[in-house]
């Protein structure tokens, strides 16, 4: 038997779903029942009437989704697949940050541990940050943003609220410079660019549209252009050629794959099933603080 028919009897088996996010490997893209950004993930983990629930992803969205069904067996494939952009800050620091500015709402992105986003008011994705400021935080007197200082100045150039900020970033985002975006675009002539905001905002400033990799999919869909230049992880181009077939997509650099995000194969999958490993666990005090900054953005919803 091939391992996706291997996947696919356990996973009847188990009554699990399989989750991908955008960045996963082909073979684990089509092995999973639902492929999506971190915002439309969340939102499945929350609503999935599955036992158990294999997270092909990092550990903050394996970990968020555990928050959000607590009764559910939460698996992630590898358990070294972590985020470091989500490791650039810990509680402990968050607390420091708070006390310097008693009377600031606490933003955090996704990207973060479960322990900080205890700490936090408000949770959000890339695709729905500027939707949180506005609407939820729009009479907030001081707003801390962590950890991604390129996001923050990505909403900060959408809304104008200036934020305190924390010298997080993404080393995969960060390896695209504005050459290649300037390299992309004479390779490929009236092609559009679409690049992620966790990228540097100089390279921001050169792109069509900033984007999270959900909207992505949707502009690639309604953009006339033909061809588009995809400024983030190149796992996406997967799932774009699949859902728009007549469209031409090139990578902007080969340097910016996730290492993390590759670390899912088809493979651990099917070992995660037969081992029902790796489980994910959060203490519940810690998740009952953390899920109300999950639910008050879920709230809000897109
Ligand atoms: P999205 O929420 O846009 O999928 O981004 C997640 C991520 O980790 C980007 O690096
Ligand atoms: Fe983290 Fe960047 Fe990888 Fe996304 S692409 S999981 S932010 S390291």
């Amino acid at each position: 038997m091939e391992i996706a028919e291997k996947i696919a009897k356990l996973k009847r088996e188990r009554r699990a779903v399989i989750l991908a996010h955008n960045y996963q490997i082909a073979e684990v893209q089509d092995a999973a029942d639902f492929v999506g950004d971190s915002l439309e993930l969340s939102i499945k983990a929350s609503q999935t009437d599955a036992e158990v629930i294999v997270f092909c992803g990092v550990h903050f969205m394996a970990e968020t989704a555990k928050i959000l069904s607590p009764a559910k067996t939460v698996l992630l494939p590898d358990q070294n697949a972590g985020c470091p952009m989500a490791d650039m800050i810990t509680a402990e620091q968050l607390r420091g940050l708070k006390a310097e500015h008693p009377g600031a709402k606490v933003l955090c992105y996704v990207n973060t541990s479960a322990g900080v986003k205890a700490e936090c008011d408000l949770c959000c994705t890339s695709a729905n940050a500027v939707r949180m400021v506005e609407e939820v935080l729009k009479d907030a007197p001081e707003i801390i943003f962590i950890p991604d200082k390129y996001l923050a100045a990505f909403v900060t150039g959408k809304t104008g609220r200036e934020f305190i900020t924390w010298q997080g970033f993404c080393p995969t985002h960060a390896r695209i410079l504005p050459e290649h975006i300037e390299a992309a675009r004479a390779r490929h002539p009236g092609a559009a660019v679409m690049v992620h905001p966790e990228c540097r905002p100089e390279v921001a400033a050169l792109a069509d549209i900033v984007i999270s990799t959900g909207g992505m999919s949707r502009f690639a869909k309604e953009t006339p252009a033909r061809e588009i230049i995809v400024g983030t992880e190149p796992g996406i181009i997967h799932r774009l050629e699949k859902e728009i077939p007549d469209k031409i997509f090139h990578p902007v650099s080969e340097f910016v794959s996730c290492p993390n995000m590759k670390k899912t194969t088809l493979e651990k999958v099917l070992w995660s099933l037969e081992d029902m490993t790796h489980r994910i666990e959060v203490a519940e005090d810690i998740a009952a603080r953390a899920r109300r900054s999950i639910e008050a953005m879920l709230n809000v919803g897109r």
